[in-house]
């Protein structure tokens, strides 16, 4: 949550800022602003609500310098308003500072500085640091930066500018990312690439405790030791294309369309239809590992979670290994049983998920083993597990997760029948029946996006309803979870998604000809029961709108209304199924006037707890 960019080199840093805080805009929108040295005086802008109206705020009243720093924030501490908005300033108005992540100890350290003197502006965490730095201020940035932190319990990515030397930017991370770009005679600074993509390629990933100085044409990193680090210089191969819109009305909706691509470059060089192989190069896991194992135990978030209670029945299938599946924040303050035994996997797009890093962190520490699958190269999940599985689904820019569900579902079928292989629990032909199925996912994604006229014309008659019902039995459960999630976050509509053969043990009084329910109904072992389902529905006056396999012809006297999608092996159609479901909550909120990908109270990567 948040974002933070700088720059320092020899452009107006002011515009250089304010594009790379668009692209972060993703993490937080709630105010913005933008700090710049120039003529030895720092200079501010802010603004409450979208980046937007800081773009006009800054029209108005043009500012510019070679260093800025900025931030896009999602508030924590502090209603979202214009003396809330980051950056924040010390007494002297000469040292600024913006920040991602949360000070755990700003109260005591407020107080205490209130009683030494310093006057606060703003009711954030983020302001004791600009004081703090204040306090130990002696002539030197980094030296007063670096004794600040030595007082701050919490998380934080920093970037700190001082008006006494416009040469350099000082930055520190403490369990939230930042990126440091690599320029030729300029260097930059944030909190995912996606902001940097436009500039450099070259990136580093700062570590944990880690404090850099920032000078045009230097970059100096120092560990929590204070000695002088190394850190790899990394490529970045993502397309800067990819984090536009193209052409597209919303990020959401080039995401849902992108979904052939991006599972295909998930599953590219990593399976082998003609040897009936599947290469997971970054998968230290064992034969002798998965045969002594007890138990897998996924842990995620929200969509990610969703992906997880998916893959629970990839797994039972396939490998016979029990798996359970767990909400990060939950777990992280439960008490797991987790030792040498367990597997456990991490799914987040972000990798920088505040409970599903919590989780990594406790399940290292009672011995499991753990796997991420992660979207965000580098992100600290990714860096944090023994292993990683990276999806290759590009930035995804759009608040509501859409290409990188259908991308972890992806890098999960592959990781679960790498298991399956090496268990000897799958047969050559079930394997070679497998791999065949997974490469021909992304055709049959294509002829599902096709439907999306289909699906506009349903939603302009559902639109304005006021509550959801989705059903689903088995493998496709969680897409009623995620299907009902989606319609939530982007349209507000109260929509929750049940196993179908819940619904007579007490949801099913809800149903009245005012409850509309969607229903899953593809081609499975359980498609007699939702049929079943479906009537029981009916019966009690709901309007169905079921989604069905092209030529089922039945469907369409059972349900009234009907989304067709391509048939695929049961196994495989969560990748189907969710498609029109991300479609029709895409539809319905556009028709709403909802902000699709911005959606109110949401951020894209939740770096709180
Ligand atoms: C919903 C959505 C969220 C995320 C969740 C976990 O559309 O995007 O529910 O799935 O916040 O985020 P990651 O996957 O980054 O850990």
């Amino acid at each position: 949550m948040c974002g933070i960019v700088g720059y320092i080199g020899s452009e107006n840093s002011a515009d250089i800022v304010y594009k790379g805080l668009e692209k972060l805009e993703y993490r937080g929108y709630d105010s913005a602003g933008i700090a710049v040295i120039k003529d030895d005086k720092i200079h501010i802008r802010r603004s409450v609500g979208k980046l937007i109206n800081l773009q006009k705020n800054i029209k108005n009243n043009p500012i510019s310098g070679f260093i800025g720093i900025g931030h896009t924030r999602w508030a924590t501490h502090g209603k979202p308003s214009e003396e809330n908005a980051h950056p924040h300033t010390d007494c002297s108005g000469k040292i600024v500072v913006v920040h991602n992540g949360i000070i755990e100890n700003y109260i005591q350290i407020k107080q205490q500085l209130q009683k030494e003197g310093h006057k606060f502006a703003s009711e954030t965490d983020t302001e004791v640091i600009a004081h703090l730095i204040e306090k130990y201020y002696k002539g030197d940035l980094f030296n007063a930066v670096k004794s600040a932190l030595k007082d701050i319990r919490g998380a934080y990515a920093l970037s700190v500018i001082c008006s006494d030397d416009d040469s350099r930017i000082i930055v520190a991370r403490k369990d939230a990312p930042l990126i440091l770009g690599v320029g030729k005679d300029e260097n930059f600074i944030a909190s995912d690439v996606s902001a940097l993509l436009a500039y450099v390629r070259d990136v580093i990933f700062l570590e944990n405790d880690d404090i850099a100085e920032i000078k045009k044409d230097s970059i100096k990193i120092f560990d929590k030791n204070g000695n002088e680090a190394k850190r790899t210089v990394q490529k970045i191969l993502w397309d800067a294309i990819q984090a536009e819109k193209c052409g597209y009305k919303h990020f959401m909706l080039k995401e849902i369309y992108e979904q052939s691509q991006t599972i295909q470059d998930t599953f590219r060089g990593r399976i082998s239809v003609e040897d009936n192989k599947i290469l997971l190069e970054t998968v230290k896991i064992s034969k002798d590992f998965l045969n002594k194992i007890s138990r897998i135990c996924i842990v995620a978030c929200g969509t990610s979670y969703h992906a997880g209670l998916v893959a629970k029945f990839m797994i039972e299938e396939l490998t016979s290994i029990p798996a359970e599946v767990n909400i990060a924040s939950e777990f992280r303050y439960g008490t797991p049983v987790l030792n040498g035994t367990v597997l456990t996997i991490f799914i987040s797009q972000s990798g920088e998920t505040a409970d599903t890093l919590a989780a990594l962190k406790l399940a290292k520490e009672k011995g499991a083993t753990t796997l991420a699958i992660c979207n965000v190269i580098g992100s600290s999940i990714s860096r944090e597990a023994d292993n990683v599985l990276y999806t290759h689904c590009g930035p995804e820019i759009g608040v509501a997760s859409t290409k990188a569900f259908t991308g972890q579902l992806t890098a999960l079928y592959l990781l679960v029948m790498d298991f399956a292989i090496k268990k000897g629990t799958v047969s050559e032909d079930k394997l070679a029946y497998l791999i065949k199925q997974m490469w021909d996912i992304p055709i049959k994604v294509t002829e599902c996006l096709k439907q999306s006229e289909q699906i506009l014309e349903i939603a302009k008659t559902f639109h304005m309803k006021k509550q959801f019902i989705y059903l689903a039995r088995n493998i496709n459960y969680p897409i009623a979870l995620e299907g009902a999630l989606k319609l939530k976050e982007i349209s507000y509509i109260y929509a929750e998604g049940y196993p179908a053969g819940e619904m007579k043990h007490g949801p099913i009084a809800l149903i009245d000809e005012n409850m509309p329910v969607m229903v899953i109904a593809t081609k499975s072992k359980v498609y007699e029961k939702v049929l079943s389902n479906i009537e029981e529905a009916k019966a009690r006056g709901a309007k169905i709108i079921a989604i069905a396999n092209i030529n089922n012809k039945e469907i369409i006297e059972k349900s009234d209304y009907q989304i067709f999608v391509p048939e695929v092996d049961e196994m495989f159609s969560p990748l189907i199924n969710v498609i029109p479901l991300q479609f029709f909550s895409y539809y319905v909120s556009t028709m709403r006037g909802c902000d699709v990908d911005q959606p109110r109270n949401l951020a894209k990567s939740v770096t709180v707890e």
